[in-house]
């Protein structure tokens, strides 16, 4: 396992109904990043990280999001190309007969059910006789061998089923694949079956590569596929492969008249076919097979996943045909996941590329089903704390033809008596010490430091340079890539110093790879240019924070104007954000905002608040008894019931309204989340990000190499409208024009447009139907102007 996430995106809480627009964007742009991600490593690596389970959880988040918010796909959505990103390099080639699949059985009476399904498609009775050819299942991958008068003359990967690439060359380098074939043999000739790696073998290659220093490969099945697929087939033959028949594709003229025929004519031919197989005569002699080789399994040299059961006779399997993509006269039957108990020595923390931290168990290296497992994934923080899983604890761990190994439980009675701690999670990310945060509604806590953390630093850095951020010349992904990587870049402001510290480098930039003067010198003329004058909000949305997307970043710049000003603002909005208490009050069902004001208006005098922890001393009194002593005007009998539910007793109750009370939201909070596109969650972000000291040195950073932002310009001709620099806000519905249209005119006279209406507000616009906006500037002496008025005032 690598130093990647571990797929906490299966996990995302928030349905894409609850979705803010900004919060969709952001996930789907993640999503895509993520599944572009495991795809290159599934696919053109051979180096999955994550389940192919979760990696489907991946993809359907991603198609119910954009279901939701079908605009906001992205032109690299994975929807258009899930599944479709082949290595390059290898020819395509179509299939003469498709390559099919197998349904799969996983209980008896599954496979009671496939024999009577066949049986009842051929119309056989009572006592009719039937029977299969009973082999293991190999965990490798499907290849289709093409003998033309009995030479090899090509050989595909299954790919998709209808069309594979050709490895051909590869396949060559394969002791077990004969080149040519003694005859008699038909003219044309296609030969399926699978290209494994024994374990053995797969173990020894695995560790010279560990002493190599090479990436090593998570089970046989991905060392057979990464070897296959080599473009240098050289590299292919100095690797363990094996190939064992079982199947045929295109035939000139028929070999057998039976799949054990088949095996015999094979074998004649040479090939090595999968072994122990067996004549079976029913579902009785099918599942004595399957519990004979599940018995062996662990002894066979070849990881397997399952049997494969086949009607033996190819006139039948002729008959019966298939559906869809897999033959009705075969079926898989499948055998549990591997489990073994183990001693979990530690817990460590890996931080992702997007700054997820995910525990990862460190295990005493124990067999699960032939593969030796020290490590394996424990999900999150909540997952821990459900199996209560403790470092020294003996643990359950479980293979199941997944890549990943999961603990699926802790063997509690095995528990040292003394000593054993529950596990406590970080705070603090271990790559760089920055907090680390949990969301509202998410499972999985992110280190804040983005831009310091080295887990993160590139892909931020990618992101700093990106288009609608920085947007250097000559400063593009590869090269950030190859700058971080070779140490020359490892944080934003090191970008603005490397013309400085060029000399020092060794070779300097012009003397790289790819470089020489002209780029060289280019490349410091264009950061130099960015260093003198950058847009605001291209500064903001360059800092990645979380749900700040260039729309919020724009809002963000329009209102707040100048660096100094946004960055003031920030800092006071973190110091104003509500605490957790008087945020579950305000979300609490059936205890209205007027209500919640009286209490907290009430808690917010100390007297009060010793009184009422007086009344929280007696054992006797309920919550409901205790309002309705203190606060009988303010609350409601329903709204005092709701509380009582929320607060289980009187001292629970009273402490979290004096906690609510006295972390009330600050003026410069409620600027923030009332601006339109930012909302709470972004809010919380950016306050988060202000919080944290590393990302406030990194802005300072910048300034001070003199990187200059650019004050936000309202556009020409609105500093001289009558509502230039307003604040102004729409309610109710309008007539003579939508609330987007509304929104862009007024903005695009200067003014800014804000959700709520607060003391700050210059006009609240009312259409019809205007309910408690109206009602609140009337309260606040806003002025209020009617639809007609407005567009009087606007022109
Ligand atoms: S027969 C028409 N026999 O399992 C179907 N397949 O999950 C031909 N496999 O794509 C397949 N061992 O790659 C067959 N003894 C065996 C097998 C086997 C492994 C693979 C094969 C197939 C996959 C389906």
């Amino acid at each position: 396992m690598s130093n990647a996430s571990l797929s906490p995106a299966s996990l995302r809480a928030l349905a894409p109904d609850e979705l803010t627009v900004e919060q969709a964007q952001a996930e789907l742009a993640a999503l895509a990043a993520d599944i572009a991600h495991h795809n290159t490593l599934y696919h053109q690596k051979d180096a999955p990280e994550i389940s192919d389970a979760d990696f489907d959880a991946l993809v359907r988040r991603n198609n119910a999001i954009e279901a939701r918010f079908p605009e906001l796909r992205r032109a690299d959505s994975p929807s258009l190309s899930v599944g479709a990103a082949p290595a390059s390099g290898f020819r395509k080639v179509r299939h003469a007969v498709p390559m099919l699949s197998l349904d799969n059985a996983f209980a008896p009476e599954d496979v009671t059910d496939f024999v009577a399904r066949v049986r009842r498609f051929l119309g056989l009775k009572e006592g009719d006789a039937l029977d299969f050819v009973a082999e293991p299942k190999i965990d490798g991958l499907s290849c289709s061998l093409r003998y033309q008068n009995g030479d090899l003359v090509q050989a595909t990967t299954r790919g998709d089923g209808a069309e594979g690439e050709d490895v051909t060359a590869n396949v060559r380098t394969i002791r077990d694949v004969p080149h040519t074939l003694p005859a008699p043999v038909p003219a044309v000739l296609e030969v399926r079956g699978e290209v494994y790696m024994n374990r053995g073998d797969f173990l020894a290659m695995n560790t010279a590569r560990a002493e190599r220093g090479e990436p090593l490969f998570a089970n046989p099945r991905n060392a057979a596929a990464g070897s296959l697929r080599q473009l240098d087939s050289s590299i292919t033959a100095g690797r363990p492969l094996c190939f064992f028949g079982y199947a045929l594709g295109e035939v000139s003229e028929p070999i057998a008249g039976t799949q054990w025929g088949v095996r015999e004519r094979l074998k004649g031919w040479g090939f090595q076919l999968n072994r122990p197989a067996e004549h079976c005569d029913g579902v009785e002699s099918l599942l004595r097979f399957y519990d004979g080789i599940q018995r062996r399994r662990a002894t066979l040299p070849f990881d397997i996943d399952g049997v494969v059961y086949k009607v033996d006779r190819l006139d039948l399997q002729e008959r019966l045909g298939f559906v869809s993509r897999a033959p009705r006269w075969a079926t898989a039957h499948k055998y549990p996941a591997e489990q073994a108990q183990t001693r979990l020595k530690a817990i460590t923390i890996q931080v992702g590329r997007t700054g997820a931290l995910t525990p990862v168990a460190e295990l005493e290296p124990v067999n699960v089903g032939g593969v030796v497992v020290s490590r394996a994934t424990l999900h999150n923080e909540d997952e821990i704390a459900r199996k209560d899983v403790r470092v020294g604890d003996l643990v359950i761990v479980q293979r199941a033809g997944d890549v990943i190994p999961q603990i699926v439980a802790v063997v509690e009675s095995q528990r040292p008596e003394s000593g054993s701690e529950p596990y406590a999670y970080p705070t603090h990310c271990p790559e760089c010490g920055s907090l680390a945060v949990r969301e509202e509604g998410e499972v999985v806590r992110r280190c804040t430091g983005g831009l310091v953390c080295p887990a993160q630093a590139v892909e931020r850095l990618r992101h700093f340079v990106s288009r609608d951020a920085f947007d250097i010349e000559g400063l593009g992904e590869k090269t950030i890539v190859e700058f971080w990587t070779d140490g020359l870049v490892r944080s934003p402001v090191d970008i603005f110093t490397l013309e400085q510290r060029n000399e020092g480098f060794t070779p300097p930039i012009r003397d790289r790879f790819g470089w020489d003067v002209v780029s060289q010198d280019k490349l410091f003329a264009a950061i130099n240019q960015r260093r003198a004058a950058i847009d605001l909000h291209r500064f903001i949305f360059a800092l990645g924070i979380r749900h700040v997307g260039e729309v919020t970043a724009k809002t963000l710049a329009k209102h707040y104007r100048t660096v100094d000003a946004w960055i003031a603002g920030m800092n006071e909005a973190a110091a104003a954000m509500p605490g957790q208490a008087w945020q579950d009050l305000h979300t609490l069902k059936g205890v209205g905002p007027t209500t919640v004001e009286g209490i907290l208006a009430w808690f917010a005098h100390a007297d009060n608040v010793a009184n009422a922890r007086f009344y929280a001393t007696q054992p006797t009194l309920s919550v409901e008894t205790v309002i309705a002593t203190l606060l009988s005007k303010t609350v409601k009998r329903p709204a005092a019931k709701a509380l009582a539910e929320r607060y289980a007793t009187v001292p629970d109750w009273v402490e979290a309204m004096a906690e609510a009370a006295a972390h009330r939201p600050g003026p410069a909070w409620g600027e923030l989340v009332s601006l339109s596109d930012v909302g709470t969650v972004a809010a919380e972000e950016l306050a988060g990000f202000f919080l944290e000291p590393n990302n406030r040195a990194v802005i300072g950073d910048l300034l001070a190499a003199g990187v200059t932002v650019i004050p936000y310009e309202p556009p020409k001709g609105a500093t001289s409208s009558p509502v230039a620099g307003k604040t102004v806000v729409f309610t109710g519905t309008l007539t003579t024009m939508t609330r987007p249209e509304a929104k862009a005119r007024a903005e695009s006279l200067g003014a800014k447009v804000a959700g709520s209406v607060s003391a700050k507000t210059d006009y609240v616009i009312c259409g019809a139907d205007a309910g408690s906006k109206a009602a609140k500037a009337r309260d606040l002496g806003v002025t209020i102007l009617s639809e007609e008025e407005w567009c009087a005032l606007v022109g």
